[in-house]
């Protein structure tokens, strides 16, 4: 179920169209990158090219010029070459590029430093990923010197250089019908990994045979890839945010925070489901997860066109704080004194989401002229309340120390409120333990 290529032309025609006149836009491939010695990392696309080009190769550049004669979409990329490509994979070349990607035109990469000054003379404003990269800004001052030693000939270099993520990812926020289908496979496969993880965990072992399992499934489905590394955090290791140890035997008694999502064609799904190892809940455990769900419910009703980016935050803070007051964790205050004192934060110290898209912490302001931004229809994010109560918080009766509770779905607002993309992964205490008894 690839991206249709038409999609990935839409994009840079929309792109285009925000440009300023007599502008070009470029920008760069992702570098690869060593892990050790002669070992690379797995290569990654750049979501900003990748969003553009819906190619896959590195050392490649998209120049997008409005208005150009020869054609607007651009595309240097490595030549084919046989002998290499026995070694190290297919290349697409630029003729392939353009047969197979749509390009207008394409160029090897080698010839760039010839070629692309070019085009980028005679246009005011160039747009490209200012300060994200030293040896690319670089590059393009050197494309813009080559420009300058000619000026004498009558070339006219740019004089505006403008950062290209204010345009970009403004349009990255709103998800067509096609990413959302994507995402949407993405967050089908999580989910089901979540499920197994789950089934998994009564015949004990370790975290990572809970990590193996969510990688079996991720992969079965031709996911090659998780959107970050996943937390599988067991006891207390749920109460470290960013636990990815994933070391420790698993205890009965013990809840299990799992935090996984897998990437499909680039797009992330981050999913946290939380549930004891034995299959089922203890009596303290069940008590302070009805809260985290009672509010992971309340945030999800809070996301609707109209609504701000923080309301589901502030419906998930009412519910979570009114929680620990209930539980006599806080104690001796009101609800809104709880609230204005901000009384929570030692038990819930992150936001209740992010918008999620290409990358898992996607791009797109928060908010827009001071203001927060208004949800609308497209808009993916993820709704991620949680309550964590350190193993050493000595203020609170023993009973609820080292229990550590996040529930997280992936939600894209629609026309009238939102679509929940991640529902195959149980979250009420009774579907999870019926799953878990199976
Ligand atoms: N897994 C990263 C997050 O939930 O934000
Ligand atoms: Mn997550
Ligand atoms: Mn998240």
């Amino acid at each position: 179920m690839p991206m249709p290529i038409k999609e990935f032309a839409a994009r840079r025609k929309a792109l285009s169209e925000l440009m300023a006149p007599d502008s070009i836009a470029i920008v760069p491939a992702a570098p690869e990158r060593v892990r050790n010695r002669d070992v690379l990392h797995p290569y990654r696309q750049d979501s900003d090219f990748y969003y553009l080009t819906g190619f896959e190769e590195p050392d490649a550049v998209l120049a997008l010029i409005p208005g150009r004669e020869h054609g607007e979409a651009v595309l240097f990329c490595k030549e084919r070459n046989p002998e290499k490509e026995l070694w190290d994979g297919f290349l697409m070349g630029p003729e392939g590029a353009i047969e197979k990607l749509g390009f207008d035109d394409a160029f090897p990469i080698a010839d760039i430093d010839d070629i692309l000054p070019g085009m980028i003379e005679g246009r005011s404003r160039v747009y490209y990923p200012l300060g994200k990269d030293k040896a690319f800004d670089s590059q393009v001052m050197d494309w813009v010197k080559t420009i300058r030693s000619k000026v004498r000939t009558g070339a006219h270099p740019p004089g505006e250089f403008v950062a290209l993520e204010h345009t970009l990812h403004d349009l990255r926020l709103y998800k067509s019908a096609a990413e959302i289908k994507v995402m949407a496979r993405a967050g089908q496969i999580s989910a089901e990994a979540h499920c197994n993880a789950m089934k998994r965990a009564r015949r004990g072992g370790h975290e990572y045979n809970l990590e193996a399992e969510l990688l079996h499934t991720f992969m079965s489905h031709g996911a090659r890839s998780t959107a970050y590394p996943s937390i599988v955090g067991s006891g207390a290791n749920g109460c470290i945010l960013h636990y990815i140890e994933n070391r420790a035997p698993l205890k009965d008694g013990d809840l299990v925070l799992i935090d996984a999502g897998c990437e499909l064609e680039n797009y992330a799904s981050d999913i946290t489901r939380t549930f004891p190892v034995s299959g089922r809940f203890t009596d303290p455990q069940r008590a302070v997860y009805e809260i985290v769900l009672a509010a992971q419910y309340a945030a999800i009703e809070a996301v609707k066109p109209g609504n701000h980016w923080n309301h589901p935050h502030e419906a998930a803070l009412n519910v979570l704080t009114q929680g620990l007051i209930d539980l006599g964790i806080l104690r001796n205050m009101t609800l809104d004194e709880a609230l204005e004192q901000e009384a929570y934060r030692p038990f819930f110290m992150h936001r209740t989401g992010h918008w999620l898209g290409l990358d898992v912490h996607d791009v797109g302001d928060y908010r827009v002229g001071g203001a927060w931004r208004v949800l609308e229809p497209g808009m993916a994010l993820t709704v991620e309340p949680g309550l964590y109560i350190a193993p050493d918080n000595l203020d609170v009766d023993e009973q609820w120390r080292g229990i550590g509770i996040r529930i997280e779905d992936d939600v894209v607002v629609t026309k009238d409120g939102c679509r929940v993309l991640s529902e195959g992964a149980p979250k009420t205490v009774a579907d999870i333990e019926a799953l878990m008894a199976d």
